[in-house]
């Protein structure tokens, strides 16, 4: 069998390859998504050499254009290299074995075949030569392409070598069973349920790069579902898991608070790619177990989730790896407002409560809308029109409001500077409640958001707590 290898790179490569008499085949996800006809998600080309591939791709990149620059991953045995867009990795095919009593690998020289051994699954096992001869020749000693068109993602050797050796590959597994939606052999699942407690070893940062590509997925829920039930989940953040499970007193059950998230998650994703929207909706209820109460007048609460979760996202953040920057906050905000747009559906819609969501949404408004739709998860369709239909009314309101005031990214009309030059003070505690009178009687209605209404008030306010305007003295 021979893949077409269309792209003009591999014409070149095999040239140079051929030239230097190196043997040397594309493996991994190119050869994967080429037979898919997926398009690549990224514009990585891993080849398998044999010999020494950092030599070769030093050698290579030479003959393309002597200026490129190699990158060098010695511990790795690496080298990288852009051409054309392309990011082309070369590695040298490795046999690795284990020295008895020794617990780091021997890595020798090794065949094609033996790198394939050690590869993570058949699907990312097949290789495709590159040699002028030879180009375009299909080896695949596992019989990936039969699991590519069965949909089955299966390790080459048994699961249990395949992840001691590198156990982020069980949320690979998962990540993969996700995106292209395929099933987990299995043999190959069952052995990541037995092993689970083994991705305690895997640095954070592989952890929470495999986890995001999992949110940025079609139906994130898949995957989430198979972290929950195989261990992981509950191992590389348990407070997710926690929010699994139904109580249930006087007959009456809150919602599976787990399955509800991941809902969440799924209808978002449907309406944006911003991964820190996903995030927020995957974290939403994230306070909902530490805020669970039941009384028998008023059934299942949750009182302040919305606040407290907000407040549990910088650890979360921490001990994830994530960016504790504004994307952090952003994450925060969405988290902490997420009730807001609800209430306000619910009661009647006054334009102050209106303003005052503009102010503190600034211009995430639209996310936390999209949001809080997200949210309605309610599997009786009445339910959800009507909730759609308040949230229309909402969105209008919104509208209406910022058209009118511009509260979105809110500048107070009369600052500090202006305050302290009309009164002759210092900065300190008087500018503070000016700033805030002048704030909160624009959010009220009481004052228009603009200049001149604005300094009025600074001066009614200035007077009621002793402050006198200083005459300007006139230059001589
Ligand atoms: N690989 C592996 N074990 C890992 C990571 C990677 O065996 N833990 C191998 C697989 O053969 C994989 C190749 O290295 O196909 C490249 O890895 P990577 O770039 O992470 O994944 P891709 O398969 O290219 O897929 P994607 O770009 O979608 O992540």
């Amino acid at each position: 069998m021979h893949i077409c290898l269309n792209d003009k790179i591999f014409r070149t490569l095999s040239e140079v390859v051929t030239a230097e008499n190196v043997k040397a085949f594309v493996i991994g996800g190119w050869v994967r998504d080429t037979i898919l006809k997926r398009e690549h998600a990224d514009k990585d080309i891993d080849l398998v050499v044999l010999g020494n591939g950092i030599e070769i791709a030093r050698k290579t990149a030479k003959r393309i254009n002597p200026k490129i620059r190699v990158s060098v991953f010695k511990n790795f045995g690496t080298a990288m290299f852009r051409c054309d867009d392309f990011e082309i990795e070369f590695v040298g095919a490795r046999k690795e074995s284990y020295v008895r009593g020794s617990r780091k690998p021997a890595v020798e020289d090794g065949s094609l075949k033996d790198d394939q051994d050690r590869r993570d699954f058949t699907i990312n096992a097949m290789a495709v030569s590159i040699n002028k001869e030879t180009f375009g020749e299909f080896i695949d000693p596992f019989d990936g392409i039969s699991d590519l068109k069965n949909k089955i993602i299966r390790t080459p050797l048994d699961p249990v070598r395949t992840f001691s050796d590198d156990p982020l590959r069980m949320m690979r597994a998962i990540r993969f069973a996700t995106q292209l939606n395929f099933t987990i052999e299995e043999k190959t699942y069952k052995s990541i349920t037995e092993n689970a407690e083994r991705i305690k070893i895997v640095s954070k940062e592989r952890i929470i790069t495999e986890l995001n590509k999992i949110i940025m997925c079609d139906r994130p829920s898949t995957g989430f579902i198979l972290l929950e039930r195989s261990g992981l989940l509950h191992l590389i953040f348990p407070e997710l898991d926690n929010l699994k499970g139904v109580e249930k007193k006087d007959g009456k059950a809150h919602k599976d608070n787990f399955h509800h998230s991941i809902k969440v998650l799924d209808n978002i994703s449907k309406h944006s790619d911003n991964m820190w929207l996903r995030w927020a909706a995957l974290l939403h209820d994230i306070a909902k177990p530490v805020t669970k109460k039941y009384t028998p007048e008023s059934g299942w609460s949750f009182h302040g989730h919305e606040f407290l979760g907000s407040k549990m996202i910088p650890d979360i953040f921490r001990r994830l790896k994530l960016p504790l920057n504004d994307r952090m906050k952003y994450v925060q905000k969405l988290v902490d407002l997420h009730l807001r747009p609800i209430v306000l559906s619910q009661e009647e819609v006054t334009d102050s409560a209106v303003r005052r969501l503009l102010f503190e949404a600034g211009d995430d408004i639209d996310d936390l809308m999209a949001l809080c739709e997200a949210d309605i998860t309610s599997k009786n369709e009445e339910k959800k029109t009507r909730h759609l239909e308040n949230f229309k009314f909402v969105r209008k309101k919104l509208r209406e409001i910022e058209e009118k005031d511009a509260l979105r990214n809110f500048q107070p009309p009369v600052d500090g500077t202006e305050i302290i030059e009309t009164f002759g003070v210092r900065p300190g505690k008087e500018v503070g409640i000016i700033k805030t009178a002048i704030r909160e009687a624009i959010l009220d209605g009481i004052i228009p958001n603009e200049h001149e209404a604005a300094r009025k008030l600074m001066l009614v306010k200035g007077k009621e707590i002793g402050l006198k305007p200083v005459r300007k003295t006139a230059s001589h």
